[in-house]
């Protein structure tokens, strides 16, 4: 059985094909970062026309890449929401055309619900129950995930997401774009306690990053002192620190209070490095087992969106979407507030 995962739902175009046993075939991710960047975050009218000139090339390379023909594939999983609705379209449109052409079965496929299932290509060992931190451009989310299929929000942003914030900090120091990793690598060089930025809202299970990200900005305005490289590399690593802890905290607090010792992270800010060593030092300090992918598999890709297939498919595991009438979403949501 081979899985075919299409994913648009952003600035990358990404095409995949899995197979039976979830090994990975082809995963071919095209990043539009080089359109975007002179812009400082993605433009989504741009977003959806460099999606439309690359659809082709990147399933067309996937499918070489994988050693097979359309006529091999058994099913096609597709992003539908959330996201810009224009990107989706493409793909979502793409995958329709293909699947009534090749008389497949579509697969809506949620590309949160993608990020989790990310986690299962590299760790076949992992099963839920466990509790998945997904923090990506879009959303900062605690989920309880107590099935496949089976989801519970424990926290969710209520303003900025950890990559937003990321993003903006950037945009608003001129590091560049896309600003998470710029941020990361500057960091390592820098005095994380040179500011102590608030850790906000510790009280509450959400999260809220746009108090933080204007904590920068205030601290920025009224620094007197010379604003050299130094001090933009001891400021961002200050500020990383402030989003790490907080995010941390907020897991572990959630963790210890339904009582599950299994943590698994996901989405683009996944890749932090920060993160994964603070969160990976804070659970095994609590004998809490802890789940990330490899950086690759943490931003986005159709990996992750055909490993959602393959168990709703092969496995039958999860009850989903399925049919040629899916619209794009760009609000999607189908998790269970708590
Ligand atoms: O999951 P993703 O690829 O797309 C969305 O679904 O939004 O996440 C992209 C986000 C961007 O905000 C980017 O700045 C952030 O992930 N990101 C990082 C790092 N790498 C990517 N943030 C912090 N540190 C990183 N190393
Ligand atoms: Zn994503």
């Amino acid at each position: 059985m081979l899985v075919m995962g299409i994913e648009t739902s952003c600035d990358e175009t990404a095409c995949a094909v899995i197979d039976d046993k979830k090994t990975i075939r082809s995963d071919i991710v095209f990043s539009q970062i080089k359109t975007h960047r002179k812009y400082g975050g993605v433009v989504p009218e741009l977003s959806s026309r460099r999606h439309l000139e690359t659809i082709n090339d990147v399933i067309d390379l996937a499918l070489r890449k994988a050693r097979c023909n359309l006529e091999d594939i058994n099913a096609i999983a597709v992003t539908f929401g959330p996201g810009l609705v224009g990107s989706i379209l493409v793909g979502l449109t793409t995958a329709n055309s293909l699947s009534f052409v090749y008389n497949l079965p579509l697969l809506g496929v949620n590309h949160l619900e993608g990020h989790i299932f990310a986690n299962f290509i590299e760790h076949p060992n992992l099963s839920p129950p466990f509790l998945c931190l997904i923090v990506s451009g879009g959303h900062t989310c605690l989920v309880m995930v107590e099935d496949l299929g089976k989801y519970i929000i424990i926290g969710q942003t209520l303003d900025d997401a950890a990559g937003e914030a990321f993003d903006k900090v950037a945009k608003y120091l001129n590091l560049g774009y896309p600003g998470g990793p710029i941020i990361d690598t500057l960091a390592a060089k820098g005095n994380s306690s040179f500011v102590k930025f608030p850790r906000p809202n510790a009280s509450s299970q959400d999260f809220s990053f746009s108090g933080l990200k204007t904590a920068v900005v205030n601290y920025v305005r009224d620094f007197h002192g010379r604003k050299n490289k130094r001090f933009i590399r001891d400021l961002v690593s200050s500020f990383q620190q402030a989003v790490v802890d907080t995010l941390v905290f907020k897991t572990l607090k959630a963790a210890r209070k339904i009582g599950v010792n299994r943590i698994v992270l996901s989405g683009g800010v996944a890749a932090n490095s920060c993160l994964r060593r603070f969160l990976e030092g804070a659970a095994k300090s609590e004998d809490i087992e802890i789940f990330m992918p490899s950086i690759h598999y943490c931003t986005d890709n159709a990996a992750m969106i055909a490993c959602v297939g393959y168990y709703r498919f092969v496995e039958g595991a999860i009850v989903g979407i399925l049919g040629n009438n899916l619209s794009a979403d760009a609000n999607l949501k189908f998790f269970i507030n708590r």
